[in-house]
Formats: C-alpha cells, structure tokens, sequence
C-alpha cells in the first residue's frame, strides 16, 4: 500500500460471465489508473480471472485481489481457494468478511480465521464490516465493534499494516447513489472504527490504517464522500463494472 493515495478497489462479484468481457471492463480502466499518481487501484475479479489479468499487465498502479478464500490451507475442500492459491497467481490483496459472504455463513469467527490466513500467506486484507440497518439506541456501533475486534484479535501491530477495514452499510450496497450513506454519516462512523482501532492499537498504528467506504458509490457521490467522509477510499461493487464510470471515479480521487 502506497502511503497518501487513494485506493480505489473495484469488487467485480460474479462477472463478468467470460475472461473476454472481463479483459474489455479492464482494458480501458488500465489505461485511466496508468495517468493517475494518486490513487491505488485495486481489481478484485472472480478468482480465474486473477491471473490472466495480472499476466496482461505490466504497469505498477494496478493491483489485485481476490474476492474471498478459506481459512484452511489446503487439504480435503472441494471447490476451496487458499490464499497462498491466489498470492501466488498474482493476488496483493483479499476481501475478507464481506457481507454476501456473511449471508451465506461466515460469522465473526470465521472472518477472523480468514484474516490470520491472508496475513499468513502476505495478503493484504480488506476486512469488511458494516451494519445491516441503524438503530436510534446506537446498537449498529456495537455490531461493528464485534465484527472489528473479534476479526482483529491477534493480529500484531506489524501485521496491522497490511489490513485495510472497508466499512459497507449493508442497507446500501448495490442500490444507487442516493442509497449511499451520507458523507456525515459515514464521517462519524469511521470516527467509531478509528476510536475502536486506538483502543487494540497503539494511535499511530491505529491511524495509519485506510479506512473505505463501501456501497452504492458512484460518479455522483463519490467526491462528496472523499472530502467530507474522512476515508481513504473507496470499495466499489456494481460501478466498477462500467469502465466509464468506473474510470471517472477513479479520476475523481485522484483529484479530490
Ligand atoms: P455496490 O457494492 O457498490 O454495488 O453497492 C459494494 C460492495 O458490495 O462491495
């Protein structure tokens, strides 16, 4: 991770449905991220699109990832991915914790045996969290302190430099720029997973780690949530599918 940048990480979920299109999303992405000097670009397609991707490309502001692994490492676990699997085809970087993931069965637990495998195997790891709906009691905060501090613990100060937390409202993923949460909203919340950070970690370390912003970004609200949310970035889902609009988001962290 580049200290000072933007990253801007593009989850593709399941599509594009061939290694053809995926190549026709990617290639004129790869030539906007190739001008922008500060901004991390992140491309997180289906684990058989890793390598052919990462074999076309030479460039250094491009990196990639995988969408999930399994905790064990190899053995008896037909249809798995390890993460030493998709490290080495080319993977920087793996989503971890992810909310469609957590819908199908991974729990807090899980999460966390998926973060010391992605460290172990030197993944860096974008640990998801998010609530599903806001309560005036303020209970959302402590579901995301569980989801931060369960997947977190034991994970050293050293190894804290490569996680990075994407925060994603459940309630606004894959919907549209209106859905999003405001830039307020998500301000005071990554104020929350900083303040919960500094209490697992010593400050600097703690502040040192990007926070994203996840769900329903798009052209129309990126900007907005870049200079008033206090993140890093951003997670994308179903708008880094358009390589144009894709590609002005990426051109609006570079500038913003
Ligand atoms: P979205 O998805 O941008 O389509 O809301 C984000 C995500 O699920 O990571």
């Amino acid at each position: 991770m580049k200290k000072g940048k933007h990253i801007v990480a593009a989850n593709w979920k399941l599509n594009p449905e061939t290694l053809l299109r995926a190549k026709k999303i990617f290639d004129p992405i790869k030539k906007t991220a190739g001008h922008l000097k500060n901004v991390e670009t992140i491309i997180i397609p289906p684990a058989p699109f890793i390598a052919p991707l990462a074999d076309s490309y030479s460039g250094k502001r491009i990196l990639f990832g995988a969408q999930d692994i399994l905790y064990e490492t190899r053995g008896a676990h037909t249809g798995g991915v390890a993460a030493s699997m998709v490290e080495s085809v080319g993977a920087k970087y793996v989503l971890v914790g992810h909310s469609e993931k957590r819908a199908s069965g991974d729990d807090n637990e899980t999460v966390a045996k998926k973060v010391r495998s992605g460290l172990d195997a030197s993944l860096n790891v974008i640990l998801c969290v998010g609530e599903k709906e806001r309560d005036s009691g303020g209970k959302y905060l402590e579901f995301i302190q569980a989801a931060l501090v369960t997947a977190l613990r034991g994970v050293t100060t050293k190894e804290l430099r490569a996680v990075l937390i994407a925060y994603e409202p459940i309630f606004a993923i894959g919907k549209s720029a209106g859905d999003a949460l405001t830039p307020t909203h998500i301000h005071e919340t990554t104020l929350y997973i900083r303040r919960i950070l500094t209490e697992m970690f010593d400050r600097d370390s703690a502040f040192r780690v990007p926070i994203l912003y996840g769900g329903s970004v798009e052209v129309s609200n990126a900007g907005a949530i870049l200079s008033e949310g206090a993140v890093q970035g951003f997670l994308v889902g179903h708008a880094s599918l358009s390589p144009d609009e894709f590609s002005e988001i990426l051109s609006i962290a570079d500038r913003t």
